[in-house]
């Protein structure tokens, strides 16, 4: 809506209709003097009255800002609130897979979360974060097609059941790459297991072939598993864990990650992390 003034006298309001029927309304002071303008007539009017014209254009691209900035924003408002309900629903699952082991119980969600810190760290953009937090959570989902016999054995894997096992980055890459939501972390869960130095699996990546998000689980899952007990071993100390991590920089992990991750043990964000 435009007020329009002539000889500084106010003359009534312009309103610009829709892309429909291409016209103009003007409207007096007086709801009863109206005039539909065509559009051929209305451009006449644009042209004899430019500074009409400016004001038009100025208040119509300003609406257009406003609108705009308002539906992104409620856009992104609702896109939030619906990938919050796909990793509710994500962790859900996730915990009915762990609970099958007592010992995984709340394993893929802290290894989400230093990830996350990790990347932080890292000054990884916020996008990149919340693909670390979903990769994360879905890490080992995969892990459901692994016997829970082999899971729960008092002592080291054979070697037949350590393959069965690191099949689970391949059933966990095919659970979850036919669903869109979830395809984006196919790269975290493929790759968690790859080593720096080429010797992981499944594919034997090295260095930075390995994509940067695996390469950050990597550090946050090892540390992770290092500091719980699992059926086989009593969990390391925090600092021997640390110790442990950075003694395998340049072997097992990227010595940038481990470089930030260590660097996230000297902080206060840690210790809460690790409560
Ligand atoms: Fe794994």
């Amino acid at each position: 809506m435009l007020g329009i003034y002539s000889d500084g006298e106010f003359f009534g309001e312009m309103a610009i209709l829709d892309e429909g029927p291409r016209s103009a309304t003007a409207r007096a002071v007086e709801p009863t003097n109206v005039m539909q303008v065509s559009y051929k007539d209305f451009e006449r009017l644009l042209h004899a009255a430019p500074q009409i014209a400016y004001a038009i254009m100025k208040e119509l691209s300003a609406r257009l800002r406003e609108t705009g900035a308002l539906l992104v924003w409620q856009l992104t408002r609702k896109n939030r609130e619906l990938a919050e309900a796909y990793l509710d629903t994500v962790r859900t699952i996730v915990r009915a897979i762990e609970e099958r082991d007592s010992y995984l119980v709340g394993h893929s969600a802290r290894v989400a979360a230093l990830s996350m810190a990790i990347g932080r760290r890292m000054e990884l953009p916020d996008s990149e974060i919340r693909k670390l937090e979903l990769g994360g959570l879905l890490h080992d989902v995969g892990m459901i097609t692994v016997s829970g016999e082999i899971l729960k054995h008092p002592r080291a894997l054979t070697e037949d059941e350590y393959e069965q096992v690191k099949r689970h980055t391949n059933d966990g890459k095919r659970m979850i790459e036919e669903v869109p939501y979830l395809r984006q972390a196919v790269p975290h869960v493929l790759h968690h297991h790859e080593r720096f130095d080429g010797d992981g699996y499944p594919d034997r990546l090295t260095g930075e072939d390995i994509p940067l998000a695996s390469r950050i689980i990597a550090v946050a899952d090892v540390f992770d598993a290092l500091t719980c007990d699992r059926p086989h071993r009593t969990r390391l100390e925090t600092a021997q864990a640390v110790a442990a991590i950075q003694e395998s920089a340049g072997t097992a992990f990227d010595p940038e990650v481990v470089a930030a991750f260590v660097a996230l043990t000297k902080d206060e964000e840690f210790s809460v992390l690790q409560q």
